[in-house]
């Protein structure tokens, strides 16, 4: 029997979660804060790709987004109001060095000084990604992330931050999703720089993931109770029949998608059989680079959105796997499937194959194209279930034995969605950009309601 959305909203309690659980929101800095030009920021690889006709579906970029820069407080006061006690926020890496002065950018460092003042005011715990894809355009004009110099640029700019934040954000993400990154970056294209080729993003992402595991040691060196870890876009692989070969499909899919990043973050080098497959298109290892990678964390951030269905498909290179869109499933507005199963699977799957330390749902969410309806209020009652039936799932993860000590919505704000630019509505809280007017809608309602046990 499906529940109707009345039965849901009941499905689920506060008490069903330990105290101390951490309730949050996540954003992203290039996808809200907008004021591209001001008080020394420089560009992206985002402001120059968003900028380039064809790339980003409406023609839209970043530039303004939710003018977060200026409005944060009337953001975080969004956040407080809702009874959160946590906040996931990326620091624009552009506004702290703009290649040309060694020294960081003083209103870049005080911005996000602020910024931190107020999540604590307001009782948010402070979670800082360091790195959300908006990479200087000056180190992407000398080779971006496959050039091994990037990584020095980035464990510079890792080192001023966590010194200048580090009494106060005690919670620190290198990286956020270097799937995508390399991957939708660099060899389908999808974004930013929007390379195509597989042994370039095989190589960007080793030096992310390099990046990241030197960064963990001097983040510590930094930062006194420093909690450590990063954010990985996961998903469960689903075979689209029960054929041996669609199932061995699966664990071709998996080792790319998934293992390729969990192996050698719990020190089990990149998995043999992903390597079979890639052959010469394998990355460059410097001698000592596993060992980096393999830098033990504090905690597993989770990104999780979808499951992906895949098939055998022999003519397909490297893994010989394509992915499906079966018919007869639940879909967001997007196109996404929805599956809370697949969340309580992914994450009891982690849970059991590594050594994760805690874990963390650092992104989850939902785009639904609702608006305002005559009377001003956004009656999101779709976005409003999945976060509910999300929620649930994390529940029965925990029950299950994954270690799940907070969940993060995605996302605060309506904002820009990457190569959908504002297509895409993932907020708890609608923004209405000509005015950017905020509405809390129907979810963002439940959320605090949930949260603060109403
Ligand atoms: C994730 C990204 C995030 C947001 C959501 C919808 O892959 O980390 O910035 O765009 O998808």
């Amino acid at each position: 029997m499906t529940m109707t959305s009345t039965d849901l909203t009941k499905a689920i309690r506060r008490s069903d979660f330990a105290d101390g659980f951490l309730w949050g929101v996540s954003t992203s800095a290039y996808q809200i804060e907008g004021a591209a030009g001001v008080d020394g920021r420089v560009p992206s690889i985002w402001d120059t790709f968003s900028a380039t006709p064809g790339k980003v579906r409406d023609g839209s970029t970043g530039a303004v987004a939710c003018d977060h820069y200026h409005r944060w407080e009337e953001d975080l006061d969004l956040a407080r109001a809702m009874g959160l006690n946590s906040y996931r926020f990326s620091i624009a890496w552009t506004r702290i060095f703009n290649g040309v002065d060694e020294r960081p950018n003083a209103e870049g460092l005080a911005f996000y000084s602020r910024l931190v003042d107020g999540m604590l005011a307001r009782g948010l715990q402070p979670w800082c990604t360091l790195y959300h894809w908006d990479l200087p355009q000056y180190l992407q004009d000398r080779g971006g992330w496959e050039n091994r110099a990037t990584i020095d640029a980035y464990l510079r700019y890792v080192d001023v931050m966590t010194q200048h934040l580090g009494g106060r954000v005690k919670h620190w993400i290198t990286h956020n999703e270097p799937w995508c990154t390399a991957m939708h970056g660099n060899w389908d294209g999808m974004h930013a720089p929007g390379n195509k080729s597989l042994p370039l993003a095989l190589q960007v992402c080793h030096h992310v993931l390099v990046s990241h595991g030197l960064a963990v040691p001097l983040i510590r060196a930094n930062v006194p109770d420093a909690k450590v870890g990063i954010a990985l876009s996961l998903h469960p692989i689903e075979a689209a029949s029960d054929s041996a070969a669609d199932r061995e499909a699966v664990v071709r899919h998996d080792v790319l998608r998934n293992r390729w990043f969990l192996d050698p973050l719990f020190g089990r080098g990149y998995p043999e059989l992903a390597l079979r497959l890639v052959g010469d298109d394998a990355p460059a290892v410097v001698e000592g680079d596993m060992d980096a990678i393999a830098a033990r964390c504090d905690f597993l951030g989770v990104n999780y959105y979808f499951p992906e269905v895949v098939i055998d498909a022999p003519d397909q290179y490297p893994l010989r796997t394509a992915i499906v869109h079966p018919q007869d499933r639940e879909r967001t507005d997007f196109g996404w499937e929805v599956s809370p199963q697949g969340l309580v699977d992914l994450l009891a799957r982690v849970a059991r194959e590594y050594p994760t330390g805690d874990l963390y749902v650092t992104e989850n969410g939902s785009a639904y194209d609702d608006h305002p309806d005559a009377d001003g209020a956004v009656n999101d009652t779709a976005r409003r279930d999945y976060l509910i039936r999300h929620l649930a799932a994390t529940r029965d993860a925990i029950a299950a034995g994954a270690p799940v000590k907070g969940y993060f919505a995605w996302s605060l704000l309506d904002n820009f969605e990457w190569s959908e630019g504002y297509l895409r509505r993932f907020g708890l809280t609608y923004v209405d950009y000509p005015t950017q007017r905020r509405t809390v809608k129907q979810s963002g309602r439940w959320y605090g309601a949930f949260v603060r046990g109403e």
